[in-house]
């Protein structure tokens, strides 16, 4: 059983909920990464972003010069976003509705890579459609500090340590919620080696 941790309003930590199944996620990763690699995204400004992505799902999330939003295509490769693996719904449903969030159906997964250094900036999830569904966030591989602030980007955020099957879902008043990740810590993980992957399912339309 997962211990849960509250961090808002809507806000949850599962910790440990995915480690019996961290190798099956990892595995699902690694062949959805055959087929649409990680890569560093540029961002509207020109930035290109340290974290290294890929997407999973009917639709995946994108960053170009043309802006921030979902695309059906990799426009890497010009085809299909590879399916969501079962057990990134199974497990997404059953996180969600534990945190308090029944009814949860992603149809968007984004896959990002963090490797020794890298860092995710303050952020809202802010392309989705619908914000009545929450977003649903597992962690593999090397630990890191995700970083959870307010409703502005000013309010100082908790500094949250996660570690390889801990879940955080944030929805209802913590939906738009500022959040992170700070850099990586280098060290050597038995599932992902010198990485830290995170999976993150989205509602997107
Ligand atoms: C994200 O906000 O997209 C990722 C958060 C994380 O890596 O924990
Ligand atoms: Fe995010």
């Amino acid at each position: 059983m997962a211990r849960i941790e509250r961090i808002g309003e809507g806000a949850t930590v599962l910790r440990g909920f995915a480690i019996e199944d961290a190798a099956r996620l990892f595995d699902a990763v690694c062949a959805i990464a055959a087929v649409a690699p990680f890569r560093r995204m540029v961002t509207p400004g020109g930035f290109e972003m340290s974290v290294q992505m890929t997407n999973c799902g009917a639709l995946g999330w994108i960053t170009d010069r043309k802006g921030y939003r979902y695309e059906r295509r990799d426009p890497e490769t010009g085809e299909n976003w590879p399916p969501m693996p079962a057990v990134f719904l199974e497990l997404g449903k059953r996180a969600s509705a534990e945190a308090g969030f029944a009814g949860f159906f992603p149809d968007s997964c984004l896959i990002n890579r963090y490797e020794a250094g890298t860092l995710l900036s303050l952020h809202q999830d802010r392309n989705e459609r619908d914000f009545g569904a929450p977003i649903v966030s597992f962690s593999l591989g090397l630990a890191a500090v995700f970083l959870f602030g307010g409703a502005e980007r000013s309010h100082r955020p908790r500094r949250i340590p996660l570690e390889s099957g801990d879940v955080v879902i944030w929805g209802g008043a913590s939906r738009l919620a500022f959040h992170g990740v700070a850099p990586l810590s280098a060290s050597v993980h038995p599932l992902t080696g010198d990485c830290r992957i995170n999976l993150t399912l989205r509602k997107a339309l």
